[in-house]
């Protein structure tokens, strides 16, 4: 088995020159990459590989896609940063394609995922304590066990993952917290003085792709609105393709990649967060939607962003949906999803390492027969490096995959095919 000391000396000397010089806050897998295509990528001796994370789903459009990396080219060599302070001639266009794309009044963009969630808390209590007269020291967000938002220091004050958070107070006070996929316990929030809104994952990928009952979001939805709460959906995972729909509070609708929001599958929210896939992975792009009655309680001076709606970002972005929608990446990751979990679940019938499969669209995870304590989904997705797909375990004994949604169905089978092989060693 190839580990990180039988690496050739390019890699090996390219990663300690990280351990040695960059901060310890990450523990990648021992594969230094070099380039992508596609659903490729190819590390620094040339070995290719499948991306079966893609960036943790922000490369949905595939690497490098020639259309958003033109978009991109051809916006840099015209102007990239104009801040806020003045008007650009790109931003309006994307604000109205977006709002359109998604369905709502208006965005506001800004640039990482962690930036997007804390405008949505920003714009949720502040629409609450405006608009609902709630005290500010009264006010409160409802958020589910096992969330992940991102890592500023408000979000991860209502994380329960203690390595996310521990010294790191003191904590950002304001959230209730409640199991995830438990409505009952949702209702009793609700009934807290102060709720203002309840932020949630539709589908909880760094939890390990924990898919919620078909009703819970809905539930959510009309709770919220019983209490006048806001509810805030964080799809900047599991949005714009990855679960087989356009977000992944549509449901399974029928949409061809621009979304009809089907009334008896679309749980619209109040905030909508996206990031990731919103750029294609290309730029950092994120933002929040809502509509007017909410979105204007912010005005001048009150939020902002020096690159939040730069002529670069908002060109990339544009690009990376128009991409989803031409190349039917939606549907297309409905199609492979239920190919892969199918094939999946079936070799699981009798494999002693696999206890679960789970997911929708392209967003799927097995659970490894094992504890989370146990290195065990570390070693698997050593091997499968060595046998060419490159996965992460997330909560110990998980591995996530979402591959790139440009993939086709052979590319498919040769992975499955991979996974199994894989798996199979350790049976
Ligand atoms: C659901 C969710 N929200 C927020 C974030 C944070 O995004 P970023 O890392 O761009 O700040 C992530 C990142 O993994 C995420 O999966």
């Amino acid at each position: 088995m190839a580990d990180v000391n039988t690496l050739q000396r390019g890699s090996q000397e390219l990663m300690e020159l990280e351990n040695r010089y960059g901060a310890h806050n990450y523990h990648p897998l021992p594969v230094v990459l070099d380039r992508g295509e596609g659903v490729y990528v190819w590390d620094v001796e040339g070995k290719r590989y499948y991306d079966f994370l893609s960036s943790y789903s922000a490369v949905n459009q595939g690497h490098c896609h020639p259309r958003i990396i033109d978009a991109l080219k051809n916006q840099a060599e015209q102007i990239t940063l104009t801040s806020r302070a003045f008007y650009n001639s790109k931003l309006g266009p994307f604000d109205e394609y977006v709002t359109q794309y998604f369905g709502f009044d208006k965005v506001l963009p800004m640039n990482s995922g962690a930036e997007a969630v804390e405008t949505a808390i920003k714009l949720c209590r502040k629409y609450a304590q405006e608009k609902l007269h709630i005290p500010e020291h009264k006010t409160k967000i409802v958020v589910a066990d096992g969330n992940f938002h991102g890592r500023t220091t408000t979000i991860i004050s209502f994380s329960n993952d203690e390595e996310a958070r521990d010294g790191y107070g003191p904590y950002t006070p304001g959230f209730i917290h409640v199991p995830y996929n438990d409505t009952e316990a949702l209702t009793q929030a609700m009934q807290e003085e102060g709720v203002a809104g309840f932020l949630v994952e539709p589908i909880q990928g760094e939890a390990g792709v924990v898919t919620p009952d078909e009703q819970y979001l809905r539930e959510a939805k009309r709770l919220c609105q019983e209490n006048k709460a806001l509810l805030l959906t964080d799809e900047i995972q599991t949005g714009i393709g990855r679960t087989g729909s356009l977000l992944a509070s549509c449901g399974p609708c029928t949409c061809q990649g621009v979304c009809e929001r089907q009334p008896e599958t679309y749980v619209r929210p109040d905030i909508l967060i996206l990031g990731k896939a919103l750029s294609g992975g290309v730029y950092p792009v994120s933002a929040i939607l809502a509509d007017d009655e909410i979105m204007n309680v912010i005005q001048p001076g009150q939020h902002g962003s020096t690159f939040g709606g730069n002529p670069l970002g908002v060109q990339v972005a544009m690009a990376a949906l128009d991409v989803i929608q031409e190349e039917n990446l939606t549907q297309n990751a409905r199609r492979l999803g239920e190919i892969f979990r199918a094939e999946l679940m079936a070799y699981k019938e009798n494999s002693k390492i696999l206890s679960r499969v789970r997911g929708r669209g392209l967003l799927n995870a097995i659970v490894i027969n094992d504890s989370p304590e146990s290195d065990t989904a570390w070693r698997v997705c050593l091997r499968l490096r060595d046998n060419g797909l490159l996965a992460k375990p997330t909560q110990g004994n998980i591995i996530r995959f979402a591959p790139p949604l440009v993939m086709n169905e052979e590319q498919l089978e040769d992975c499955i095919d991979i996974i199994k092989r894989t798996l199979q060693e350790f049976e």
